[in-house]
This record gives structure tokens, C-alpha cells and sequence, in this order.
């Protein structure tokens, strides 16, 4: 992405959140992002995933200029590529591990068996297929996070968004969450971005970019 701004309206006048980001993500790469609250990562990681855009700059994603795709086209491309993991889980209370898994194959209109079987393959990647018919309330704060990341495996993305996966952890699950998205990434060579302000987790990932601001100050490798 290039010089990538993003201006919230408020009241009569506005909050650039983003004021000119750039930076490049290439396919396969482990990347963190830094910065105090308020400095825009969520922003930043929205535009990336393609659930918000720019109001200006280029971004582009696999090659293909975002700012130009309709919004049917974009939650196509969510769909199909990218997974989405957040801080507070957001599993469905009502549903078990296995059918919260299971729920954006329903949007997509995959029979019930394969559903199964597919929602199956990725609590076993999670190690977490001994707790299908638990009830979110009925797993710990870091088998929530490991549900809601075979959630955000069952579409095969080759992309996935992390914002602050391990916030809402103690360190041992916050590490647990950490080993699966480093094998993710090293196995199956999914790319990972991922927002945090620890910075153990931050030196697990191979490069960091410091936001302050809405700009970029720095960036370690
Ligand atoms: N929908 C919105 N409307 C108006 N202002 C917003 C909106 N979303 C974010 N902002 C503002 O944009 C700035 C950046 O917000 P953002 O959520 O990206 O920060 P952050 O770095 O993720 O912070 P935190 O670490 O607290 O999650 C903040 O000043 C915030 O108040
Ligand atoms: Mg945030």
C-alpha cells in the first residue's frame, strides 16, 4: 500500500487516523504492528482486510487495485481470502466450538456433512477436537482464541489479520496462540499480520512496523 490515509468524520471535523501509510507485505511473511492506542493499527489492519477503505492512497492486494472493486466484489475477496481472528474472540455464545466453526461455511452454502468434516480439520490443527461440543462458556480464555482461529481457517485463506490476538490472555495461552500461527505461517505458508503491544510477541514475527500517530517511525527486521 502507498501513502494510505484515513479520515473519520466527527462532529464538524475530522480525525485522520492514517496520514500516509506506506508499506508491502509480501505472500508468505510474518509481520507485527506496534504502536501506542489510538495510532491507527486497527485502521490500518481494516483497510488491509478490506473491511474498510482508504480515503486515498493505493492499496493494492494480490496485485489487484481495492479502491476499484465494488463492495460485492471486496467481501468476495474477504471471503475466499482472508481470515479474520480479534482480541475478544467473538464466538456465538449459543453455539458450540464445532458449529461456530462451522458458521461461515453456512454463508457460503457448503453441505452440512462436508461442513462437519472440514470444521473437524481445523479444531484438530488447533488441538482442540476433544472440545467440539463445549460452549464457548465452557472454554478458557486461549481455547476460545485457538476456536476462533480454526473459524478463520475453514475458508483456506492465505491471509490472516490478527488485532491483538493475545490481549485478552494469560502468557501460556498467549504463547499456545502464537506456536499455531507461527506453524501457519511456516507450514502452510500462510501470510500473517498481526497487531499487538507485546513485545515478546512482536520478536516472534519476522519483521515489525512501528505506527505513532498514523505514520509509520519505524520498522525492525
Ligand atoms: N469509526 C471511527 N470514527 C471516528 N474515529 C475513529 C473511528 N475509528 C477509529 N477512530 C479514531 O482513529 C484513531 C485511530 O484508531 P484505531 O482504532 O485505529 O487505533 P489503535 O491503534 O487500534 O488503538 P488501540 O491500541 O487502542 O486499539 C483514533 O484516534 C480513533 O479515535
Ligand atoms: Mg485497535
Amino acid at each position: 500500500m502507498t501513502d494510505i490515509t484515513k479520515a473519520y468524520p466527527l462532529g464538524g471535523s475530522r480525525v485522520e487516523a492514517l496520514k500516509g501509510v506506506s508499506l508491502s507485505v509480501k505472500e508468505g511473511e510474518f509481520v507485527s504492528i506496534m504502536g501506542p492506542s489510538g495510532s491507527g493499527k486497527s485502521t490500518l489492519l481494516s483497510i488491509t482486510g478490506c473491511l474498510d477503505v482508504p480515503t486515498s492512497g493505493v492499496y493494492l492486494l494480490d496485485g489487484k487495485n481495492v479502491s476499484q472493486l465494488d463492495d460485492d466484489e471486496l467481501s468476495l475477496l474477504r471471503n475466499k481470502r482472508i481470515g479474520f481472528i480479534f482480541q475478544a474472540f467473538h464466538l456465538l455464545p449459543r453455539f458450540n466450538a464445532l458449529e461456530n466453526v462451522e458458521l461461515p461455511l453456512i454463508y457460503r452454502g457448503t453441505p452440512k456433512d462436508e461442513r462437519e468434516k472440514i470444521a473437524k480439520t481445523c479444531l484438530e490443527q488447533v488441538g482442540l477436537i476433544h472440545r467440539i461440543g463445549h460452549a464457548p462458556s465452557e472454554l478458557s480464555g486461549g481455547e476460545q482464541q485457538r476456536v476462533a482461529i480454526a473459524r478463520a481457517l475453514v475458508n483456506s485463506p492465505r491471509l490472516i489479520l490478527a488485532d491483538e490476538p493475545t490481549g485478552n490472555l494469560d502468557s501460556t495461552s498467549a504463547e499456545e496462540v502464537m506456536d499455531i500461527l507461527c506453524r501457519l505461517n511456516e507450514e502452510r505458508k500462510i501470510t500473517v499480520v498481526i497487531i499487538t503491544h507485546n513485545r515478546g510477541v512482536a520478536e516472534r514475527t519476522k519483521r515489525v512496523y512501528h505506527l505513532k500517530d498514523g505514520q509509520i517511525v519505524d520498522e525492525d527486521k
